[in-house]
Order: C-alpha cells, then sequence, then structure tokens
C-alpha cells in the first residue's frame, strides 16, 4: 500500500492564532501544511496571499503545499516560491497556458501540482502528465472550506490514477474529506487527503491530532 499523506488546511485555522495553529497541526502529525489562496475572481471569496504565508513559513519545517486559486496565476508563482512553498498546485481551469505555468514553477525549483474542478474532465491533464509531481482533484467547488464530497470524485479519481500510472505522482483530493469517506477515497486511488474542516472544526489544539489519526487509518 502506498504511504497516506495528510495535508489540513490552514483556510480552516484561526487566523488571528495562524502561527500557533501551523504549530499545531505540525506536532499533531500533518504531512503537509496546506495553503488554500483565494483572490476572489477565479473563486467567490479571498483568503491571504504570499505575505502572510512568508510570515507562517518558519513556524514548521512541513513542506508547504501550496493551492493557487487565482486568475492569472503567472505572475504570482515567484512570490509563491521566495515566500516558502515547496509545492505549488494550479488550476487547469485558470489560465490558456497550464503548460507555460508548470514549467515556470519548476523552473522556480519546486514541484508543480494541476488541480481540475468537479466539472473538469480528468483528460484535461492528459498532456502535461509528464510535467507535474501532483495532481489535485477537486471533490468540491472551490472558493470555500466545509462543504460537501461531491460522489462523482470516486470515478475521477479511478481515472486519475490510471492516467498516472507508474509515475511517482502524488494523488490529492481536496474537499469534504472526513474520516467517513476517507478509506474510500483512497480505495479509489488518493495518496493525499486534504481535510480543512474535519482537522480545524472548533479550533482546539487538543483536538487535532486525534482527528488526523482517524483520516489516516481510515
Ligand atoms: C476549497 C479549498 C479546500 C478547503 C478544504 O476551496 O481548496 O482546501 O479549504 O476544506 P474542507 O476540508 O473543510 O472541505
Ligand atoms: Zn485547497
Amino acid at each position: 500500500a502506498r504511504p497516506i499523506l495528510i495535508a489540513p488546511s490552514i483556510l480552516s485555522a484561526d487566523f488571528a492564532r495562524l502561527g500557533e495553529e501551523v504549530r499545531a497541526i505540525d506536532a499533531a502529525g500533518a504531512d503537509f501544511i496546506h495553503v488554500d489562496v483565494m483572490d476572489g475572481h477565479f473563486v467567490p471569496n479571498i483568503s491571504f496571499g504570499a505575505a502572510v504565508m512568508q510570515a507562517v513559513r518558519k513556524e514548521t519545517q512541513k513542506p508547504f503545499d501550496v493551492h493557487l486559486m487565482i486568475a492569472p496565476v503567472d505572475p504570482y508563482v515567484a512570490a509563491f516560491a521566495k515566500a516558502g512553498a515547496d509545492l505549488i498546485t494550479v488550476h487547469a481551469e485558470a489560465g490558456p497556458h497550464l503548460h507555460r505555468t508548470l514549467q515556470t514553477i519548476r523552473a522556480e525549483g519546486k514541484k508543480a501540482g494541476a488541480a481540475i474542478n468537479p466539472a473538469t474532465p480528468v483528460s484535461a491533464l492528459e498532456h502535461v502528465i509528464d510535467d507535474i509531481d501532483l495532481l489535485l482533484i477537486m471533490s468540491v467547488n472551490p472558493g470555500f472550506g466545509g462543504q460537501k464530497f461531491i460522489p462523482q470524485t470516486f470515478e475521477k479519481l479511478r481515472q486519475a490514477r490510471h492516467l498516472i500510472g507508474g509515475r511517482p505522482i502524488l494523488l490529492e483530493v481536496d474537499g469534504g474529506v472526513t474520516a467517513e469517506n476517507a478509506g474510500d477515497i483512497i480505495t479509489a486511488g488518493a495518496n493525499v487527503l486534504v481535510a480543512g474542516s474535519s482537522v480545524y472544526a472548533g479550533n482546539d489544539a487538543r483536538t487535532y491530532a486525534g482527528r488526523i489519526a482517524a483520516i489516516r487509518t481510515a
């Protein structure tokens, strides 16, 4: 079995205590720190930008998995690379030149991810499959934490796992992941599970380790 990585999303953290919230999920066993960047244009919500991310980068050594829900994206790739991103994921729907954007990320020395929204077929990534380190299947329409997992995602995960074949590409799922559906998500082929509200709900650090463990062992 492939190792399962849990990536709590700091979108559901208490922003007033963001540094502390990042340290807490590190201590609780997070594998990646998932950073949701929203621009109020590509998605109907605004979260935070590179300066906020850079401010909390020193709180942990864990990889920063940066999910850019912004358009245009190319002008900001370098800023997130410099702010301490390890993986930078961009949306296939965010611009006309996905291949160029992925090359820009790799030219910055970072791992490149490509994401697709619920309405976008897996085949949209067929011709960039050798240009990515991570493939992200959105299981909600991006923009907000706490939404319900869309069941058609299971079929898309199976298709994405088939497309990946023997390549060392991470298959990530994002949106509505809980300890209840994590088992089926992993069976469908995902090996990186983003979890926002199912880890951070209530913002009580004493609950994080148990919640991360519950998703991991599902
Ligand atoms: C959705 C974001 C997700 C989201 C996950 O727009 O990309 O990362 O915060 O949150 P939950 O796990 O609460 O669905
Ligand atoms: Zn995300």
